[in-house]
């Protein structure tokens, strides 16, 4: 399989993504609206091959351009002829015809596909679970469900945005369901009775043993297939609640112990980030007889401070708090502890639901890989909607027709065999050079810079192009991440230290 160049989201920076698009209404031919959706989605592929046969936009005078409602111009034309001349032609596999490579199971509870939404406010009512298992989510976590009395703080959400103007980081400082148990559960049987084969999983939080127990149990008769044991919430901090649950391992084998009394479905318990090592809550929560394991919950955080007034975000009537992170920005986290519990042999046979900056296909695909059995979103649903959907799926498996593989299950784990806990077991005597492609270079310089200043200065700077002096480099590949251009790549000859 070729790795191929993606069309970078920086190109069609200025698409707002919109509701009915008005691009697509005027387009008599196809849908660039979803088009520029399947791109912004790391999913050019499928985009490129759910286009009309041909050039569709070949002697158009692009009325798509016309409509569009951006301030400034998106080159749609431009990039739905890159769709159809450069993606296209590489695609190595037609568009597969159904879906079933998808489906999976959590505990032996076959869903699908892996894609579930998290708890938090994208699953917290009847109609909107019904419209994200509308859209083909194969199931949700639903807002965790507690007989505290809530009055969330308004504003609650502040972000971190990335160069080009989008949300990468977000914090929030909601906290449970604001609806009382009994109406959680008639959503509940009506969701069940509508929509049978949709995966319905009941987040739950309690105070006490008792209260653990009951509300399993409410959430098992009223229909749910599954339970989450929230103990990783940073926003409740009342004793015994919240993200301090999860630093607590007796706490967590108390409680799951408690859920699991009268339970027969399996039992997931949602770990904290907000730990140096996830283990001691994991295998409390297996000997408390969890069936399975989900991760990340939200990593407490201070986003920024209003430089005005000293107080930082988001500050409601002049104060504010600690509150939980979520969003692409803490993925790497997530990754770190989902492949800590996929490499833990003590947790061998849990299944492992996991979470934190999922926003594409490839995203979730990372999670597979090193070990989550399911996935679930929040933040990326909050920025684009329950239509991400259409992407996960899409580009899954696309992905996996592409690799010939009949089943999402076949990458479950696959990339736990090479990640250590450790850089010590790496080999450290041989260098792997970068390779610079000159006719991409635009000659900007930016890897001199970085490697003179962050670096080992091994690239000079000769007639507008990068020239790499092999006896200084290291092979830290830092121009490789920095050009712009992706003109430097990782190259093929890994030598030994002595001989450089
Ligand atoms: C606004 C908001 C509300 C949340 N509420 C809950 C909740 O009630 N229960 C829970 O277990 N997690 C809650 N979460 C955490 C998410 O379920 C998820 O673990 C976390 O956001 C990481 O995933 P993401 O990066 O896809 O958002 C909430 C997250 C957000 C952003």
């Amino acid at each position: 399989m070729v790795i191929k160049d993606s069309i970078p989201r920086l190109e069609m920076i200025s698409c707002v993504l919109c509701k009915d698009a008005p691009c697509s209404q005027a387009c008599p031919k196809m849908d660039p609206a979803e088009a520029l959706f399947g791109i912004w989605m790391d999913d050019q592929d499928v985009a490129a091959l759910r286009l009309p046969e041909g050039n569709p936009c070949a002697d158009c005078d692009a009325p798509c351009e016309k409509a569009c409602i951006s301030t400034d111009k998106v080159n749609i034309k431009n990039l739905m002829t890159r769709l159809v001349d450069v993606i296209r032609p590489e695609s190595e596999v037609p568009l597969p015809e159904t879906e079933d490579r998808l489906r999976c199971d959590i505990c032996g509870i076959p869903i699908e596909n892996p894609f579930l939404l998290s708890s938090s406010v994208v699953a917290s009512s009847y109609d909107m679970c019904a419209r994200a298992f509308e859209e083909g989510w194969a199931g949700v976590c639903y807002k965790t469900i507690c007989n505290f009395d809530i009055h969330e703080a308004s504003p609650r959400y502040s972000a971190i945005k990335g160069d080009n103007g989008t949300i990468v980081g977000f914090k929030n400082i909601e906290q449970l369901s604001d609806h009382s148990v009994a109406e959680n559960m008639e959503i509940f049987r009506k969701l069940k009775a509508k929509y049978p084969n949709k995966f319905i999983l009941a987040s739950i939080m309690g105070q006490s043993e008792e209260e653990w127990t009951t509300l399993a149990e409410e959430c098992e008769k009223n229909g749910a297939d599954a339970i989450e044991l929230n103990f990783s919430c940073p926003n409740m901090e009342e004793e015994g609640l919240g993200s301090d649950i999860g630093q607590v391992p007796e706490l967590v084998e108390k409680f799951t112990r408690a859920a699991k009394k009268h339970t027969t479905i399996p039992v997931l318990a949602k770990l904290t980030p907000n730990v140096d090592v996830m283990k001691h809550a994991a295998e409390a929560a297996f000997r408390g007889g969890a069936d399975g394991l989900a991760a990340i919950n939200t990593i407490k955080s201070i986003t920024g401070v209003n430089l005005y007034t000293g107080v930082s975000y988001p500050a409601v009537k002049g104060s504010s708090a600690v509150g939980g992170y979520s969003g692409n920005a803490v993925k790497p986290i997530a990754l770190r502890f989902i492949t800590e519990l996929g490499m833990n042999p003590k947790l061998k046979g849990m299944h492992i639901s996991g979470m934190g900056g999922i926003e594409t296909w490839k995203d979730a695909a990372e999670f597979l890989f090193l070990g989550s059995g399911s996935i679930q979103v929040t933040t990326a649903v909050m920025k684009y909607g329950y239509r991400i959907i259409h992407e996960l799926k899409a580009g899954l498996n696309y992905y996996l027709a592409q690799m010939g593989l009949d089943s999402v299950k076949d990458i479950i784990g696959a990339g736990l065999h090479s990640v250590s806990e450790s850089t010590n077991v790496l080999d450290r005597n041989t260098v792997l050079f970068p390779k610079f492609d000159q006719e991409r270079c635009i000659g900007c310089g930016r890897c001199v810079i970085s490697c003179s200043d962050g670096g080992h200065q091994a690239i000079s700077f000769e007639n507008r192009k990068p020239k790499l002096d092999g006896s200084r480099c290291v092979g830290c590949h830092l121009c490789v991440l920095i050009c712009p251009q992706n003109a430097i790549r990782p190259g093929n000859k890994r030598i030994k230290k002595q001989e450089h």
